[in-house]
């Protein structure tokens, strides 16, 4: 199965797509955690990207889909896989689509903008594994630390109100065309596309049970 999660940030994608990938045993390709790792490592990209992350813009397509076209070359990719956060412009999706990379399913959640504003402010991350809590919908036991490691708990640079107005607007310009564009995609004859819109408002178990009913059209 090749499936890609669409959404704002904030929408939930990384959290779901942790209960996607282990019921179906596909790896979680997040894009935005492959640079947050280049940055921690301090890498050449890592360098590249960081200012352009901190302001909430978008790194540029072509570093995005080298780092893409690497990953899925991996084993683990085997079996399919699972894109959350990529593509994000229309020059992402048609590298997929120039690559013969054919996508099962597309699913796009949606939340009313107030509501990513409140998820992200309150969204803290154990930087080392990529445990992520939030403050007041999934708070870790102990305030500010992690609750496997009793590590400090920090709050994404990306985080900040002002960074996720703009991540908003970003969003709205540059990715949200990704909806008609698979839509249109889905619409076509012969497509092995399916496109899917689910509201991704309510607690994160619900969410997870429309998805998994979703994927019960799929043979796996
Ligand atoms: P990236 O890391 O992809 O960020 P994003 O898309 O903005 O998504 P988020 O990780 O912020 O949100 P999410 O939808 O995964 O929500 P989560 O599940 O964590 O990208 C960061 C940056 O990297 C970009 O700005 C860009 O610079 C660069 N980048 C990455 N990919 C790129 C690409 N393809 N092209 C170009 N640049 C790229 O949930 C959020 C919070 O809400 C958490 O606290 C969580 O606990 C809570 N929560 C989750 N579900 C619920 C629920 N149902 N109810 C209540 N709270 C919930």
């Amino acid at each position: 199965m090749k499936m890609i999660l669409l959404g704002a940030p904030g929408v939930g994608k990384g959290t779901q797509a942790k209960f996607i990938c282990e019921k179906l045993g596909i790896p979680q390709i997040s894009t935005g955690d492959m640079l947050r790792e280049a940055v921690k490592a301090g890498t050449s990209l890592g360098k590249k990207v960081k200012v352009v992350m901190d302001s909430g813009a978008l790194v540029s397509d072509e570093v995005i889909i080298d780092l893409v076209k690497e990953r899925i070359t991996q084993g683990d990719c085997r079996n399919g896989y699972l894109f959350d956060g990529f593509p994000r412009t229309i020059p992402q999706a048609q590298a997929l689509i120039d690559q013969r990379i054919d996508i099962q399913c597309v699913i796009e959640i949606a939340i009313p903008d107030e509501e990513i504003i409140s998820r992200l402010s309150g969204r803290r991350v154990h930087v080392d594994s990529g445990r992520v809590y939030h403050i007041t919908y999934s708070p870790p036991k102990v305030p500010g630390i992690d609750d496997e490691t009793g590590e400090e708990l920090i709050q994404r640079h990306d985080d900040k109100e002002e960074t996720i107005v703009e991540r908003m607007a970003v969003y709205r310009k540059q990715t949200e065309p990704l909806v008609t564009f698979y839509k249109e995609l889905c619409n076509q004859e012969g497509s092995k596309l399916n496109y899917y819109s689910i509201d991704g408002t309510g607690k994160s178990g619900v969410i997870r049970d429309k998805i998994f009913s979703i994927l019960g059209n799929f043979p796996i």
